[in-house]
């Protein structure tokens, strides 16, 4: 009895939490005739188009409450339109998925949202959006403004330097998104913050807390500055953060441990190396509970942290630290100072080579090179990974496929070949599997990705069609043609399900 009545307590506790939350939303649920005022009498306003049924919006749903909530009191409206409601107007908008996010400033100023769907990168972003590309920054708002984001560039300028103030000026409407940009030409406050003029300071809620810019005012060297003084020393790499870092146009060294603790211990024991490097090389931890999968990928085991390696992320060049050495800042400093030295060769996974090949051909990384650049040959190659099942659906056909080159007068001009891209690295970017790319003769910088339905008639068009040697083996007699055309109606239920299987296996 105890547990039914505190349960019944329970329950009505959280059905009035509901009753109130309707009540209370701060996000104005728009129709078509009250869209056009709400938007023009509000300066601002972020909407969202969504449908009921969709799982993303209802995912969305919490997040943009509270960041409707917390950007109410900036004067900053959140909307939401019910899509299946209000066609029309969707459709005037240009909606074709949900959600869709947009910022209006007035009917005709429309905007793509770019930011992530978490309420506080939605009040991060639109905070930013509100202000102008340069606020004027006082002694009064100073304080404050420092506090808008996590980071924020404040130039102080002398009031007739108009060169300067011009770049800062493009550069913060370039980057308006990211960071908000005041400027101030008040000599006693930069005096006040110890700041010779003129410099830009970027304040940051963690690491040393401000870096300062005093170089001379230079778009690239600004933007180049503003990349990696608001670059945590050692951050984190998570889903939210992966495509900056790989983005960053320098390398990452990853340290993985198992929990919070090791890695505030390692993070804290490779600090001096990371600030030696700042600039050059990036340093994140990364949970190893979580994303210790990645580890694979740099080449280390996925069940032994904690571990330690960089990524040269232009090339795609694995470098781990030895998985039986500790990691000490010793250690590491002497494995990061050789790497920059050029002296650490990169990992590369890869099977044995084939002693015979028959059928298929099998690529592995250490005959990549050899077979797949032979610039005499039309080679396609099937990344694959030994989990995909539309990998294995794929196998017999593109055995098929190989056997009808084999006994054609192709068979020295056109290879069909497979590679285990879990298992050897290759150069690609593969996105999800199987991906199937040609390598054509003369061009092999110029490979073309297969997109076509997964029918052996389909692959060897496309091979005829982007070959150097428009090659097509005869027909066999007996081909079945009612299997092909029925996997080729199935093929858009099957790239769904590509994806699928890629965000499942691949996290970050
Ligand atoms: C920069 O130039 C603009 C436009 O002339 C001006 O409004 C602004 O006050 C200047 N900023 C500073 C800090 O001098």
């Amino acid at each position: 009895m105890k547990y039914s009545k505190s349960l019944i307590m329970a329950l009505v506790a959280f059905g009035s939490t509901l009753v109130s939350g309707a009540e209370t939303s701060d996000v104005h649920q728009l129709k078509t005739d009250t869209f056009d005022e709400f938007i023009k009498s509000n300066e601002i306003v972020l909407a969202e188009f969504f449908a009921p049924w969709c799982g993303h919006c209802k995912a969305l749903a919490p997040e943009y409450e509270e960041a409707a909530t917390t950007l109410k009191e900036k004067n900053i409206k959140l909307a939401k339109i019910d899509c299946t409601e209000e066609a029309e107007l969707c459709q005037t908008y240009g909606v074709e998925g949900y959600p869709t996010l947009k910022i209006f400033r007035g009917t005709d100023n429309v905007v793509a949202y770019k930011g992530q769907r978490k309420a506080a990168a939605i009040t991060s972003y639109m905070i930013k959006q509100s202000l102008p590309a340069v606020s004027t920054v006082t002694k009064d708002n100073l304080e404050e403004f420092k506090k808008a984001d996590k980071v924020v560039l404040v130039a102080y300028l002398k009031a007739d330097d108009k060169a300067a103030n011009e770049t800062f000026t493009k550069v913060a409407e370039k980057l308006r998104d990211n960071y908000p940009f005041g400027a101030s030409s008040d000599a006693e406050l930069a005096e006040a913050e110890g700041i010779t003029v003129p410099s830009i300071v970027l304040y940051k809620d963690f690491d040393e807390g401000k870096a300062v810019f005093t170089e001379k005012f230079d778009e690239a060297a600004i933007e180049k500055f503003a990349k990696t003084a608001s670059t945590p020393l050692i951050g984190e790499v998570g889903p939210e953060t992966y495509s900056d870092y790989m983005s960053a146009g320098i390398p990452l060294a990853y340290i993985f441990a198992d929990t919070a603790e090791e890695r505030k211990e390692l993070a804290e024991e490779l600090k001096p190396i990371a600030e030696a490097h700042r600039g050059v090389i990036n340093f994140a931890t990364i949970d190893a509970k979580a994303f210790g999968a990645h580890a694979a990928n740099l080449n280390l085991p996925t069940d032994k942290f904690p571990s330690f390696a960089i990524q040269e992320t232009v090339k795609n060049q694995k470098f781990p630290f030895d998985i039986e050495s500790k990691i000490t800042k010793d250690a590491i400093k002497t494995f990061v100072d050789d790497f920059v030295a050029g002296k650490v060769e990169p990992s590369i996974k890869s099977e044995p080579i084939p002693e015979k090949q028959e059928g298929v051909t099998v690529i592995v990384a250490k005959n990549y090179n050899d077979i797949v650049l032979d610039d005499t040959k039309d080679v396609l190659v099937e990344f694959y990974a030994p989990w995909c099942g539309h990998c294995k659906a794929l196998a017999p056909k593109y055995d098929d496929l190989a056997a009808q080159y084999a006994a054609s007068e192709f068979k020295d001009k056109v290879v069909i070949a497979k590679v285990d891209a879990t298992a050897n690295d290759v150069p690609d970017e593969i996105q999800g599997f199987p991906t199937i790319k040609l390598f054509p003769a003369g061009k092999k910088d110029e490979p073309v990705t297969y997109s076509g339905s997964r029918t052996v008639e389909d692959l060897i068009s496309f091979i005829k069609e982007n070959g150097k040697y428009g090659a097509e083996p005869i027909p066999a007699a007996e081909e079945d043609v009612s299997e092909s055309s029925a996997s080729s109606v199935s093929s858009s239920t099957k790239t769904e399900e590509a994806k699928e299987e890629k965000t499942k296996h691949d996290e970050l």
